[in-house]
Parts: C-alpha cells; structure tokens; sequence
C-alpha cells in the first residue's frame, strides 16, 4: 500500500515531500506553520493579506495606525475613494514579513507566499506589482496567485530579476481559468511551475458559484492533466480541496497530481494562527455547522463556520485603517450594505447587515471563522480532555500523518 512518502514532487532537479501547507489569510497560515513544513521537506505558505496589520502585531510597527491617522478626517464620509495605501510602506511591510520568514527559514522545503488578486486596495494594479516584487525582493521561495483570474500578474513581474528564478503558481478551479491564464502568460515566455487545482471542499473563498456542490476535485483535476497532455506541457498539478488522510493523499498521486495542498488539518495546529479558543469551535463543528454563504464582498462564496461572529454584524466600515477591499474606485460591497441599513436605522444603532460583512475587520480579528469542509472531522484527529477540550495537535505531527498513514488511518497524539 503506498503513502505519500513513496512520491517526491520535482521542480527541476530538487525534490520535496509533495506536500503544500496552503496559505490561510489574515495570518493564520503563520511563518511558524509554513517554516515547520520547510523544515520537513515540504513547502509552507504564508500570507501577504493585510500585511501591515500583520508586521504591526509581530514587528511592533505602526503601519495601521500611522494610516488611520492620516485618513482620520474620513472615517464618518461614506465615500472611501480618498483612502489609498502608501506603496512605499506597503513594500516595507511585505519585505518585513518576508524578509523575517526567509531568515529563519531552516531545512530543504520551500517558502511560498500566497497572494490573492481580490485585495484591490483601492489601486488594484500598483498594489499588486508592490506586493509580489517586494516579496520577491525579500528572497521568497515562491509565490502562488490565488483568488482572482491573475491575466496581467506575471507582466508585473516581469522585470525582477527573480522573474524566472523563483517559483511561480497559481490557484485554479476550472480547465478554462487556466487556459485564460497560460494564453496571457505565454506572451512572457515564461510558463507557471506549478499549478494548483483547487476544489469546491475548501476553506476560504471558493472559486466557483453557489452551484459549487456539483464540481469535484478528482473531475477537475482529470480535465486539467488531459488537457496539459494535450498541450504537451509539463508542470506539475497539486491537488487542493478536502484532502484529509494519507490515503486521500495517494488517490490523487496515483491519478496524476504530483502534489498535495492541504489546510483544515493545520487549523488545529499549534502553530497556526488562529486564537486557542477558536481551535476550540473549529474541533467541535459538526457537519450541519460548515456553511458556504455570500457575505464576502469579494464576491466569491466563502466557506465559515455557522457561528462565526461575522455573520449579521453592523460594524462601521474600517477603510481609513483597512481597505483591502475597496476596488479602484473606493468601493467595497459591505459599505452599499451597510448604507442600506444606516438609511432604516440613522442613529447607527442596532445595525445589523446581514447580506455582506466588513471582511477586512473580522479576518483582522479572527472573527470570520472560515475553514475547510473537512472541519467536523477534526475531533478525531485528537484527543480529548478531561475538562471537554480538544488538544491542539504539533503541525509536525500533522504533516507526518499525512506523509506516512496508510488506509485512510490518522495517528492520535500521544
Ligand atoms: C482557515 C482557512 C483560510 C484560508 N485562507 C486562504 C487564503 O487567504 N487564500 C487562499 O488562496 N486560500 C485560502 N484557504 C485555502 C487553502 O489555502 C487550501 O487551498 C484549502 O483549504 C485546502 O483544502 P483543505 O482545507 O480541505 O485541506 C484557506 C483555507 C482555510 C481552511
């Protein structure tokens, strides 16, 4: 019986143990996490989303508040078309990020970076040319592209100097996001070296419609090898999306993904981001509280937790300190939302938006519980204890789980 173990994923001559811990944003996929799958020979990622905030809380800066300051005279105006970012402090926070990740960075794995298109900043093209170049100038192993079609990514890209030497991705969910892509990219003379195929299982945004139960990833990933053979291309496909077992692992090697990305299992993690107490919800999930709903102003179907506090919360719009979302007109679906409310109920109290949520504060504040549709499953990935609580699982445990187990098994902790 095979296990993971039994196959390596190649880029060029160097091999790694096919599999990928999936970038989880705001900070929940850590450098902790990533840096531990490096250390066993397989690939972490870390996240550029909201990395000011981010580099705030771990480096001690003051991104955040310097901006809000500067936006202060704006907070109670609905129009949020005056809030821009700094690309010079946007490139130091990322470098930051990067930077310190790259430096403790021990063991023959890799560290990638995921950067998702929909954070448009309210300047969607020069943001997105900071971010990936300043990453790629603080000496990132890679960088997957992910929510968002990413035609133009690579072009600003394109005069790096790391352009085709580090390790370029992209997340995608259907044989004609890909096509789109590899036609735009071609023109660069410069393919992807890798790609993901994400399914409708996963945590986060999804890339497909509220019809997303009748895709699946197996289907997919059978689409997209068919059609690289046809191609004649050669790049290795990784397969994403409710992978939860070793032996889920293996169906997908044995069926032409070289890789794995993996991610609810790590939600448990101690190395993850997310606050102990929400590892507690997340283990006690049943399958009736995984929810995909609408309430991402991006747009994209999201996959949460029921309870997740998110969900019908009135918050004043935070673009003046966030304001990933706002597209390049200073728009974001949560402030239409929100508007709609304030006009039933002027004086601001008991709001209540139910249709959209401000994604940027509650990701900020591990308040959007989003996750994997795997996540009833984790209490059997443990133990549990005396007072009823679930004991969080070494990240290494988990990754050697899924390296070694065989016949669908999961190691207990000890
Ligand atoms: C809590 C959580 C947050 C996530 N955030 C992101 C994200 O910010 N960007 C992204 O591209 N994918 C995100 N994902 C998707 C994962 O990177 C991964 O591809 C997917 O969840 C793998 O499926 P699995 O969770 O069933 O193993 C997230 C997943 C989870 C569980």
């Amino acid at each position: 019986m095979k296990r993971v173990d039994d196959f390596r994923l190649k880029f060029g001559k160097k091999e790694y143990v096919p599999l990928i811990i999936g970038g989880m944003g705001v900070d929940i996929s850590t450098a902790e996490l990533a840096l531990e799958a490096v250390r066993l020979g397989g690939i972490g990622h870390i996240s550029d989303a909201m990395v000011p905030d981010v580099s705030d809380r771990r480096f001690d800066t003051d991104f955040v508040k310097e901006k809000t300051k500067f936006y202060k005279y704006n907070i109670s105006n609905s129009d949020k078309s005056d809030v821009k970012f700094d690309l010079g402090r946007l490139a130091e926070a990322t470098k930051l990020h990067v930077g310190r990740t790259m430096e403790a960075k021990q063991g023959e794995g890799m560290v990638f970076i995921n950067c998702m298109e929909k954070l448009t900043m309210n300047a969607p093209r020069e943001t997105l040319q900071v971010r990936l170049n300043s990453a790629l100038d603080a000496g990132i192993d890679g960088i997957t592209l992910s929510a968002g079609l990413h035609l133009g990514s690579f072009a600003l890209m394109a005069d790096n100097p790391r352009f085709r030497d580090a390790k370029l991705g992209i997340i995608v969910s259907s044989v004609r996001a890909l096509q789109l892509f590899l036609r735009k990219t071609s023109r660069l003379g410069r393919l992807p070296d890798y790609i993901i195929i994400e399914g409708p299982l996963a945590g986060g945004h999804l890339g497909f419609g509220m019809d997303w139960a009748q895709y699946d990833l197996a289907t997919i990933v059978a689409e997209i090898a068919q059609f690289m053979k046809t191609e004649q291309l050669d790049i290795p496909l990784i397969a994403a999306g409710g992978i939860f077992t070793g032996s889920d692992a293996v169906s997908f090697l044995e069926n032409g993904a070289a890789g794995l990305q993996v991610a609810t299992r790590f939600t448990v993690s101690n190395e993850c981001g997310l606050p102990a107490k929400i590892k507690q919800e997340y283990f006690k999930a049943s399958e009736e509280d995984i929810i995909v709903n609408t309430i991402s102003p991006t747009g994209y179907p999201m996959r949460m937790l029921r309870s997740t506090p998110a969900i019908g919360a009135g918050i004043r719009p935070n673009c003046e300190a966030y304001g990933y979302l706002l597209d390049g007109n200073g728009s974001c679906a949560y402030i239409n939302a929100y508007n709609e409310q304030i006009v039933i109920h002027p004086d601001g109290k008991n709001i209540s938006v139910m249709d959209k949520t401000c994604l940027c504060t509650h990701m900020r504040n591990f308040n959007c519980w989003t996750c994997g549709s795997t996540t009833n499953r984790l209490k059997d990935t443990t133990r549990q204890l005396a007072d009823g609580s679930y004991r969080t699982l070494s990240a290494e445990h988990i990754f050697k789980d899924y390296q070694f187990s065989v016949d669908h098994q999961i190691a207990l902790p000890d």
